[in-house]
């Protein structure tokens, strides 16, 4: 007989209230989309089109993008075809992300919501989405659990995150990175040098990407799969909600 696969590991709460994280956010909502071009060196739009492919939406498809911000991914889900749904819980976030909206002619619509107790009824969307958000919800599980309740059968979740840098010379390259020049650069760019400390304390414990495979699978997503991107700083995790 064989073992038993081990229990998923638990994956970090980020150790700030809820509404701590919100007021975070919204303090550096005005610079946040330089901040992220800044500080990813580009790379963070090629971060979400991944992500976009990855959610196998095609035209007329309906997706829920959960801690959407100012919607740079769900405007990627759109690129595709996709009715878009775009969920934050911070205000100043959603104002931003419509005013985007309102600019490229987007048909985004945005919807204040707890991504821990989503407003939508079981099987509604073809695909579920969440970039650079899971890490900071208070269960990160739970919300994985949430995403699922909200997607029909055979709809797909995709996770976009940093992952907890593993061994070798350009995991040290990143932490270092990480600890020093985010918060100083992130401070600079935003005048809030306090989440760009967040940023690494976090993103540093949470799960690698096999945790973060582990996590999806234990919520009862099928056919998981995890890629990794720029030389495994991020994590891009997509499963098939089971029937
Ligand atoms: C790092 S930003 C990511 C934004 C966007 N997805 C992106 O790719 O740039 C995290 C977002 O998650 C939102 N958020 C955090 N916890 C949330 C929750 N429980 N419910 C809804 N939104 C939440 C924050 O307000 C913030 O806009």
């Amino acid at each position: 007989m064989s073992a038993p696969p081990p229990p998923a590991p638990d994956l970090a709460s980020p150790g700030v209230s809820p509404e701590g994280v919100r007021t975070m956010f919204g303090r550096i909502a005005p610079r946040y989309d330089l901040g992220n071009r800044v500080l990813s060196l580009g790379r963070d739009r090629a971060w979400r089109r991944r992500a976009a492919r990855e959610s196998g939406l095609g035209p007329g498809g309906a997706a829920l993008d959960v801690c959407a911000g100012t919607a740079d991914l769900a405007f990627e889900l759109e690129r595709r075809g996709a009715r878009v749904l775009a969920l934050d819980f911070c205000p100043e976030m959603l104002r931003l992300g419509a005013a985007k909206a309102a600019a490229r002619r987007s048909a985004v619509r945005f919807v204040a919501g707890d991504a821990l107790a989503l407003p939508f009824g079981p099987r509604t969307f073809d695909a579920a989405t969440i970039a650079f958000g899971l890490r900071n919800l208070a269960d990160p599980r739970a919300g994985l659990a949430e995403m699922g309740r909200v997607l029909r059968p055979g709809g797909r979740l995709v996770v976009l995150e940093f992952a907890r840098p593993g061994g070798g010379p350009f995991a040290a390259l990143f932490r270092a990175y990480a600890r020093r020049v985010l918060p100083t650069v992130g401070g600079w760019i935003t005048g809030r040098r306090e989440a760009y400390e967040y940023l690494p304390r976090t993103l540093l414990r949470f799960g690698s990407p096999a945790e973060l495979a582990a996590a999806v699978e234990a919520e009862g997503f099928a056919q998981v799969r995890c890629r990794t991107l720029t030389g495994g700083i991020v994590a891009c995790v997509g499963g098939v909600r089971r029937p």
